[in-house]
């Protein structure tokens, strides 16, 4: 059995180790091509080649825009290719890589997964799926080496929407969890203890048992980093928009992450929003003219409520009076300067 395999990011890595440890040759091609050397797998310097060579290419890339370059690049190889992207992307785009591959005579097959690194290494992926029925048969003997369970969607853009919806409710869930933990500490409780006291209550989740230890340890190694959560984010907003629905709490907590970003620590495993929140909760503010600012003014100011149309809404979730309305809403935006300091032009916030 062989195939070839191209992006060997974090997960990309996972699931070429996991094909080759079950007797898959696997052919790499990565674009920044040092890791394709030092990956001790067969790699070819040029991605046409592998499109030449290979009958079946996985692909496991950053974004949408990764994607649509490598397509593009590989269209005039793909006759009876087939192709099965286990990238997040956006719906829109994935249903032009369909339309791009199916009018390039190949065969695609929408694959994002369900899972991180461990469960790649292990083959326990979950994996969403759509396309042909007849491709998805023709390829399951190596979906099964990296899977356990599969969720076949067929039509073309099921399965993205299906991933975005899951890796949005996974966002609000981690900042959920950050957040409890972080009041907990600052209620007086030691992390330890707290951790295990939300494991024995309704804190007790998946994403509890996998990420309690970089909680514990605070130690953010990535498995899946924080920008490509934020890139999920934005990709369900856009789902969530072609629904005419509105995601406010979505919105609210994909600020608190982008401010992980502004932080100069996007690289780093998602659940690093705890030491964001963690930041946030010892802010100390003081306005120019001297006095002190409420906080939730500062933390709406955060939330980038000026990117959302709803501002009524989350005013009255934050309880604002009509004045306060008007102070928050004539803030400008926040520029960061470095790691301590957020500047507004009338607010100065220490973190
Ligand atoms: N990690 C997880 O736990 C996980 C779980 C489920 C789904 N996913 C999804 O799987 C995909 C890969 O995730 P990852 O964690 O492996 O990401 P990653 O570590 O950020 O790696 C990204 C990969 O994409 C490549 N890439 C980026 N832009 C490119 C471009 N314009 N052209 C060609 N290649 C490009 C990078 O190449 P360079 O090495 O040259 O930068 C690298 O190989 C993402 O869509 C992610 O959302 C990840």
């Amino acid at each position: 059995m062989e195939v070839g395999f191209v992006g060997l990011g974090l997960l990309g890595q996972a699931m070429v180790r996991r094909l080759s440890s079950k007797g898959v040759k696997v052919t790499v091609w990565n674009r920044s091509i040092e890791k394709a050397k030092a990956s001790g797998f067969p790699y070819v310097e040029n991605l046409e080649d592998l499109s030449k060579n290979e009958d079946i290419i996985f692909l496991c890339v950053k974004d949408s825009q990764a994607v649509e370059a490598i397509l593009t690049k590989i269209s005039p190889y793909l006759k009876n290719k087939i192709i099965i992207n286990t990238s997040t992307n956006s719906v829109s785009k994935v249903l032009e890589f369909h339309r791009l591959v199916k009018e390039n005579n190949g065969f695609y097959l929408e694959c994002p997964v369900l899972g991180s690194v461990i469960p790649a290494e292990k083959g326990q992926l979950t994996l969403l799926v759509s396309g042909e029925k007849e491709v998805f048969e023709k390829v399951k003997p190596f979906l099964e080496i990296l899977a356990q369970k599969w969720f076949y969607l067929q039509t073309p853009g099921k399965a993205t929407q299906a991933k975005l919806i899951n890796n949005y409710l996974l966002a609000l869930m981690m900042e959920a969890l950050a957040s409890a933990v972080v009041l907990g500490e600052k209620a007086g409780f030691t992390k330890e203890e707290f951790l295990e006291i939300l494991e024995s209550g309704v804190g007790n989740s998946y994403v509890l048992k996998v990420k309690k230890e970089a909680l514990l340890k605070e130690s953010f190694v990535p498995h899946f980093s924080l920008e490509n959560l934020v890139k999920d984010l934005n990709y369900a907003e856009e789902l969530f928009k072609t629904f005419s629905g509105i995601a406010l709490e979505g919105a609210l907590v994909k600020e608190l992450y982008k401010i992980g970003i502004n932080l100069g620590i996007k690289e780093k495993d998602f659940s690093v929003i705890y030491q964001v929140l963690k930041k946030l909760a010892s802010l100390t503010i003081k306005t120019k003219k001297g006095g002190d600012m409420i906080k939730n003014e500062v933390f709406a100011a955060l939330r980038g409520i000026w990117e959302i149309t709803e501002k009524d809404i989350i005013f009255d979730v934050l309880g604002l009076t009509e004045e306060e309305r008007k102070e928050v809403f004539n803030l400008p935006k926040i520029s960061f300067t470095d790691e301590k300091n957020l500047i507004f032009s009338e607010v100065s916030c220490i973190i």
